[in-house]
C-alpha cells in the first residue's frame, strides 16, 4: 500500500477519524486539488527554461483543476458545504526543508512533490473502501491519478539530480514527511497527522 518511498504508513487512527469525518474533509480535499494545480503552475514559473518539465506540469495543473471540479460537483450533489478551512501544517512543514540554493532547490521541490502525491495516493486508497460507494469509487480513481503524479515528480527529480544522490535525499525528506503525516496534530485534514481524540 502506498509508494515504496513513504517512510511510514498512515496510522489507523487517522483513517478512522477521516472516514468518520469525510464530509468535512472533502472541503480540505477540494483545497488540496487547487493547491496541487497552483504548485504545478508555480513550478512552471520557477523553471521556464525546462520545457519538458513545463509541459508535464501544464498537463498536471489541468488534471488537478479537473479533480477540483469533480470533487466540487460531488460536494454539491451530496450537499456537502464548502467551508473555509485553515490548511494543515503539512505542506509548509515540508517545504521548509527544501534547499534555498539552486540546483538543490529544484531537486528538493520535485522530491517534495513526489512525497505529497504519494501520501495522497495512499490516503485515497485507504479511505476508498470506508466511504459511501459514490465517494469511494471517486477516491479509488483519484488514487490511480496520484500514483501517476508521484511517478512524474520522481522522474523529474532523477533528471535533475546531477551529482546528487537523489535517493538518499528522498529518504531524508521522507522522514520529515512521515513525521508530519503520523505525529499528533491539532486539526484533522487530508494530509494531517493524528488528532488526539478525533473520531
Ligand atoms: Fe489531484
Ligand atoms: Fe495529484
Amino acid at each position: 500500500m502506498g509508494a515504496w518511498f513513504l517512510a511510514a504508513p498512515t496510522p489507523q487512527a487517522w483513517v478512522d477519524a477521516a472516514a468518520g469525518n469525510w464530509r468535512s474533509l472533502m472541503s480540505d480535499h477540494a483545497n488540496c486539488e487547487k493547491k496541487a494545480a497552483s504548485t504545478a503552475l508555480a513550478l512552471m514559473f520557477a523553471y521556464p527554461e525546462d520545457a519538458t518539465l513545463s509541459f508535464a506540469l501544464a498537463r498536471l495543473a489541468r488534471e488537478e483543476l479537473r479533480h477540483f471540479e469533480q470533487v466540487s460537483r460531488l460536494m454539491e450533489k451530496l450537499d456537502v458545504p464548502f467551508e473555509r478551512q485553515a490548511p494543515s501544517r503539512y505542506a509548509a512543514g515540508l517545504r521548509r526543508h527544501a534547499a534555498s540554493a539552486e540546483p538543490r532547490r529544484k531537486l528538493d521541490l520535485m522530491l517534495i512533490g513526489a512525497l505529497i502525491e504519494a501520501r495522497s495516493c495512499e490516503r485515497f486508497e485507504l479511505l476508498a473502501p470506508r466511504l459511501p460507494p459514490q465517494v469511494g469509487e471517486f477516491y479509488a480513481d483519484l488514487a490511480r491519478a496520484e500514483a501517476r503524479h508521484h511517478e512524474l515528480y520522481i522522474e523529474h527529480a532523477k533528471a535533475n539530480a546531477g551529482e546528487v544522490d537523489w535517493e538518499q535525499r528522498l529518504r531524508q525528506l521522507a522522514e520529515v514527511e512521515a513525521e508530519l503525516a503520523t505525529s499528533p496534530d491539532t486539526v484533522l485534514r487530508f494530509h494531517s497527522g493524528v488528532v488526539p481524540g478525533a473520531r
